[in-house]
This record gives C-alpha cells, structure tokens and sequence, in this order.
C-alpha cells in the first residue's frame, strides 16, 4: 500500500504543488511525501510554460528523498509516465473502453493523439542531500489550453465521473510498482516496457533541442533515455534534453 511508503498532504488551492515539494526538500524532510492540490495558482509545465491548474484535473507531485546520482534521474520521468499511463489505461479498461494509448517521449501521455498527462521533474540538493520532484498533471474535468497542441481529458471519453482520489491511488500503486522494478533490475526493463508502447517510433519526427530545429526518423530511446533519431544523412543524433513535435 503507497500510503506506508509517502506522507500524504492535500491542499485546496496551492501555488504549484511541485512548488510545495521543493519547500519541504529546503527544511530537510527525511520522509518521501505526496502533495495533491484541488487547484493551482501557478502550475508550471516544462520550459517554465504555465499549467492551467483549474479545479477538476489532477495536480500532484512526489517528493523522493532519495540519493538517485543525478544522471540517471532522467530514468524516473519515464517511470513516472509509465504509472500514469498504467492508471488511466486501467479506468479505461475497468469501463470497457479501449482508446489508442501511447508515451510520447519524453514523458507525455497521449491518448488518439492528443495529450491526457503531463510530467515535470525537478532536483535539488540540500545539506548534501538529494531530493527528486515529480509532477503530474492529468487532465480529468478540463483540458489546459496548450499552444499548438491537441489535448484530451478523461471526462472527454465517454468515462463517467472519476473520483481524483481514486486517479491518484491508480497512480500511485502503478508507481509504487515501477519505482521498486527500476530499484531491483534497473532501467532495462522500464525501457522495454515504454518502448513497446511508445508514440510515432518509425515516424518521421522534428525534435527541438531548445535552439535548432532537427528531423528525422524516431528509431527509439537509449540504454539512459536519450532519444535517438537517424537523420536523412545516415547519421543517428541523440540528445537528453528536449522537445518533440509531429504537427499535432
Ligand atoms: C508538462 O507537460 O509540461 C508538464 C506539466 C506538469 C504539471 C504538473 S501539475 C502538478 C505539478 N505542479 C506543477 O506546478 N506542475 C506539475
């Protein structure tokens, strides 16, 4: 049961519940913690974007305090998005319906092409201690206006009301679950799994790596997480950091 492992704290309104966590790393909390909000005055997205965090949709982050060496943190956003995925594609399940489910990387939940979930992880270093910061956004009641993207919530697909309390327990034991694989054996597994159920692998894809604008054919994610893409010229590019876009 998840509630043995994280202190639970909910909140009606907050700034950012990731905000929140990265307040408890600063006092040095031994403890790992759940922070769940009914709304959120300054949400933030990846690239310091602005998450509409209206009442109704999903805002939680988990503290890990944790001594993950930095550069396989990376790792736990695609744990994060394999427990995400794993809940909703669990509710759906349970009410007979089946939608076309896929991770885009590196960590967004898409349902018929158009993002349900969102994930920002944020690290910080206290007192020589290591705290990870996981944040998830599903969109349940509304769906966050996102420039240029399509975006899906739950009520959207035909779901009946959905309690936020039982979304969070769903992805809350599917994490529980991945975190402890990803413990025992690593990230090979973790991989395999996201893979197999990854968006537009084959596909051509544009990749921004902040600055430039680079496409080619999205081959899969290395042996850290990295994408790797083949450009025309033959040659396979790989980066960490970034974005991918498909005109969606
Ligand atoms: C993204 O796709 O850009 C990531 C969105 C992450 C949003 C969640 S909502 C809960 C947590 N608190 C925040 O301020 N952001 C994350």
């Amino acid at each position: 049961m998840w509630l043995n492992k994280f202190k639970l704290l909910t909140f009606d309104s907050i700034d950012s519940t990731n905000s929140e966590a990265l307040r408890l790393a600063k006092l040095g909390v031994d403890e790992n913690y759940v922070i769940l909000s009914e709304s959120q005055t300054f949400g933030r997205g990846r690239y310091g974007r602005m998450w509409d965090s209206a009442p109704g949709n999903l805002y939680m982050s988990i503290l890990l305090n944790s001594d993950i060496f930095f550069s396989i943190q990376s790792e736990l956003s695609f744990v994060a998005s394999l427990s995400v995925y794993d809940a909703i594609k669990n509710m759906l399940q349970e009410k007979n319906l089946s939608f076309e489910m896929r991770l885009k990387w590196p960590n967004d939940i898409m349902i018929n092409g158009a993002k349900i979930a969102g994930i920002l992880l944020e690290s910080i270093k206290y007192n020589d201690r290591h705290y990870l910061v996981i944040g998830m956004g599903v969109n349940v009641k509304n769906a966050p206006s996102l420039e240029g993207r399509k975006i899906t919530f739950l009520n959207d697909l035909s779901l009946g009301p959905v309690s936020i309390r039982v979304i969070l327990d769903s992805v809350m034991n599917s994490f529980t679950h991945y975190y402890d694989l990803w413990q025992k054996f690593g990230f090979a597994n973790i991989r395999k799994i996201w893979l197999e159920n990854s968006y537009k692998q084959g596909e051509i894809i544009t990749f921004s790596d902040g600055k430039n604008f680079i496409k080619g054919s999205f081959i899969d994610i290395d042996a850290n997480g990295a994408i790797r893409l083949r450009l025309d010229s033959g040659k396979i590019y790989s980066s960490s950091v970034g974005e991918v876009f498909f005109g969606e």
